[in-house]
């Protein structure tokens, strides 16, 4: 089968990618779980822009680096905030259904932005509401759809990306060829015991761009969500931050020498509107404290028919688990949620490799930094999807690397024994505190695990294992905590590690 345009994933990114592509060629997109099965469909605070009244975005742009914590790319950032009314715009003309409030467009409030600036659909089911609009687009624009097509190689030619080998549904190899082929797999929550992604964010596109030889950058930048709900058997499931944007209070657990307390204030000056790093880390440093595996959520001091239309996704989901957010405390902890790092790319979605795009969570852009802006990352999906066919139209050179790239041989291919196996490790000895020796002893665990076994888990286990062995090697050689990672033996930022670590793949395939 042969392509103009190659899209490996469907959560926004890719789709949004696939619609610009099929305006110049044969498009199709090739996905491992059902279409719409992606980490798109279940954010649910929504998508930042400077389009309220009041904001600008100098605005947008200050808040995104201060919370990058000195690792955002300034350049990038300024096409992210700049380029996103026009991305909203488009969105719009589309059919993606924002929510308004007397004629404007209502805007949410989260962590650490200066302003109501979070644009929502259907209250809290924004992702859900933006995937049904763009799988419907995708549908209509003639782009043909492989769904639960696992991806296991990208093929290269003299260094160029000329397509993809994948499993069929029955398992059966295929062989896609394609001029272009751009990365938009999203994230990999699921090396964590606790995440908020689904099952399918593996981490797959970070894996099969590495075998092939492209720069990875930023890889120990693993974001926690604070307030994924921890109801005991009850799978995890977020609790967007736009509820601490309508006043939601973080308190200790009940029990616990005083519980009921707001503790966020004792940790930051915006409180339980601090970034996120910070306060995945105070809950966290509360629930050693307290010994319990929760603090609480409480936002029952709120108007409950407010609450119930404004987080219909949240209210209802709790209800089946007889817990009613407007009239008890919900029980939460951090949950991995968002990879700032992954394959890298200049501000144009290129990759090193020619032929090789990639936008979204797969993508280290450099908008994120150390630690994302909530919210920017559904703007980052479409803002680099559009910059990545533009660029594609226009030729072939791809990104240079970045200057501080090293090359990483790692051991050898191995793959988790199982999913359970390997989320324990990485939540124990890489998640949100992370120290030497439980790193080092992570590090020889994963180098210890045996080859994979063939089929699609078995190459997803694999994926696993890879992604986790570069993020454990990332949070090694960073001797130092900064955003999102956390080291115990060095609390502090180091000014001199001001710097990205991106490695490469000495011996590509
Ligand atoms: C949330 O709704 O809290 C998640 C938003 C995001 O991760 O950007």
């Amino acid at each position: 089968m042969n392509y103009d345009y190659l899209i490996l994933g469907s959560g926004i990114a890719g789709l949004y990618a696939a619609l610009l592509a099929a305006q110049h060629g044969r498009t199709a997109v090739v996905t491992k779980g059902p279409i719409e099965e992606s980490n798109t469909k279940y954010a649910q605070g929504g998508i930042a822009a400077a389009v309220g009244p009041g904001d600008s975005v100098t605005a947008h742009r200050n808040d995104t680096l201060a919370a990058g914590a000195g690792l955002c790319d300034p350049a990038a950032v300024d096409v992210l905030v700049r380029e996103a009314p026009d991305r909203i715009r488009r969105l719009t003309e589309l059919g993606v259904p924002f929510d308004s409030e007397e004629g404007q467009v209502a805007l949410g409030r989260e962590g650490a932005h200066s302003r109501a600036r979070i644009l929502h659909a259907g209250g809290d089911r924004t992702g859900d509401a933006i995937e049904t609009v763009m799988v419907r687009r995708v549908r209509e624009a003639g782009v043909e759809v492989f769904d639960r097509h696992a991806v296991t190689e990208l093929r290269t030619r003299d260094g160029r990306v000329t397509g993809v080998e994948a499993l069929d549904p029955t398992g059966r190899p295929v062989l896609f060829q394609a001029t272009r082929t751009i990365l938009a797999t999203g994230g990999a929550g699921q090396l964590y015991t606790l995440t908020t992604n689904p099952s399918v964010a593996t981490g797959d596109g970070v894996a099969l761009a590495w075998r092939a030889g492209a720069v990875v950058r930023d890889m120990e930048f693993v974001q926690f969500h604070p307030t994924a709900l921890a109801l005991p058997g009850v799978p995890t499931f977020l609790l967007t931050e736009a509820l601490r944007g309508e006043g939601a209070i973080l308190r200790t657990p009940a029990g616990a020498g005083g519980g009921g307390r707001a503790f966020m204030p004792n940790y930051h000056p915006l409180g339980d509107l601090a970034p996120r790093d910070v306060v995945a880390r105070a809950i966290a440093t509360e629930m050693r404290r307290s010994g319990s595996d929760h603090v609480l959520l409480d936002i029952t001091h709120a108007d409950p028919d407010f609450i119930a239309a404004r987080f219909p996704g949240v209210h209802q989901h709790c209800l089946r688990y007889e817990l009613d957010i407007t009239r008890a405390p919900a029980p939460v902890a951090p949950a991995a949620h968002y990879f700032m790092g992954g394959v890298y790319t200049d501000h144009w979605g290129r990759t090193t490799l020619p032929g090789l795009y990639a936008c979204g969570e797969v993508a280290s852009t450099g908008v994120h930094g150390a630690n994302r802006l909530a919210s920017n990352s559904l703007l980052e999906t479409v803002v680099f999807a559009q910059r990545a066919v533009e660029a594609s139209q226009r030729g072939d050179a791809p990104a240079a690397p970045p200057p501080d790239t090293t090359p990483l041989a790692l051991p050898r291919l191995t793959a988790a024994p199982d999913r359970a196996t390997l989320q324990s490790l990485l939540w124990s000895q890489a998640g949100i505190v992370r120290d030497p020796q439980g790193l080092a002893d992570a590090a020889a665990t994963i180098d210890a695990w045996g080859a994979p076994s063939a089929g699609v888990e078995g190459a997803t286990l694999a994926n696993m294992a890879l992604v986790g062995r570069l993020i454990v090697q990332a949070a090694s050689r960073r001797t130092e905590s900064r955003g999102a990672h956390y080291r115990s033996d060095a609390p502090e930022s180091d000014p001199n590690w001001r710097r990205h670590l991106s490695f490469v793949r000495p011996d590509p395939q």
